[in-house]
């Protein structure tokens, strides 16, 4: 098609839209559930490739999957996880889709959690790394200690989607004084496009303009959550969060 330098200075271009960052200026994506049939992700490899290649068509280049590691629910080990991966990269290669693929876990943190930290080398990436969440609604038994005994075993905590924990939606104070413990927090995407909840879509702006976000994730379960995603690149905060806060994804590639 035809164009000429009038096309680009002409006041439609200079209206248009235009959202300066993109997933590709993240490069990693290090949150997400794509190792199929192990955890309430991808059910089948071909939902797990279907999921990848859009990732990729985002601008993603390396993923850093993280299935879930809940006693109760998903009895995930270093091994499941490992060996699906690798079954995951194999195919990822048979399809000729080219992606990085690697995998650390999402620990909720309960008592097997810390029966695991003091027995057990776990599933951490980048520098250490340990990618951890607890219960949405209830705040859990001595959590300022449990981030501690993570910290002392010298994993870096990172708390997952920390606007999505309804215990701490009136607490400011708490967000501040976890994040002093030296936790970095890992936000939803997807929060800021309202996806969740406006409670959690409100916290998430809150943390964005404290500037406390150290990592973004996309938390991608199903297609309805990529679907969501490129909603997510236009809500007005998308920009904010790479204004006014230092995201360290880059650094994971
Ligand atoms: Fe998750």
């Amino acid at each position: 098609m035809a164009w000429s330098l009038k096309d680009l200075f002409s006041p439609r271009s200079a209206a248009a839209p235009m959202s300066k960052s993109s997933f590709s200026d993240l490069f990693v994506d290090l949150h997400s559930h794509l190792i199929p049939g192990i955890d309430d992700g991808a059910k089948t490899m071909e939902e797990s490739l279907e999921l990848i290649r859009t990732l990729s068509e985002l601008g993603y280049r390396k993923l850093i999957t993280t299935p879930h590691i809940m006693h109760d629910m998903y009895r995930n080990t270093p091994e499941s996880i490992l060996s699906g991966l690798e079954a995951l990269r194999i195919e990822l290669e048979k399809e000729g889709i080219e992606m990085a693929i690697d995998a650390a876990a999402e620990y909720y943190l309960d008592e097997h959690f810390i029966h695991l930290l003091g027995n057990e080398k776990l599933m951490t990436f980048g520098e250490n790394y340990l990618l951890f969440e607890t219960s949405y609604t209830i705040r859990p038994y001595a959590l300022f200690e449990h981030i501690y005994a993570i910290a002392s075993r010298g994993y870096k905590p990172v708390l997952a989607h920390p606007e999505r924990y309804s215990y701490l939606h009136d607490s400011p104070e708490d967000y501040h004084a976890i994040k002093k413990m030296g936790v970095f927090f890992q936000l939803n995407i997807n929060s800021l496009g309202g996806y969740y909840s406006t409670p959690v879509k409100k916290a998430a702006e809150w943390i964005v303009d404290q500037g406390m976000v150290d990592f973004v994730g996309s938390d991608t379960h199903k297609m309805r959550h990529l679907d969501s995603l490129s909603k997510a690149k236009h809500a007005p905060y998308f920009q904010k969060l790479f204004d006014k806060n230092t995201l360290l994804n880059p650094t994971l590639h």
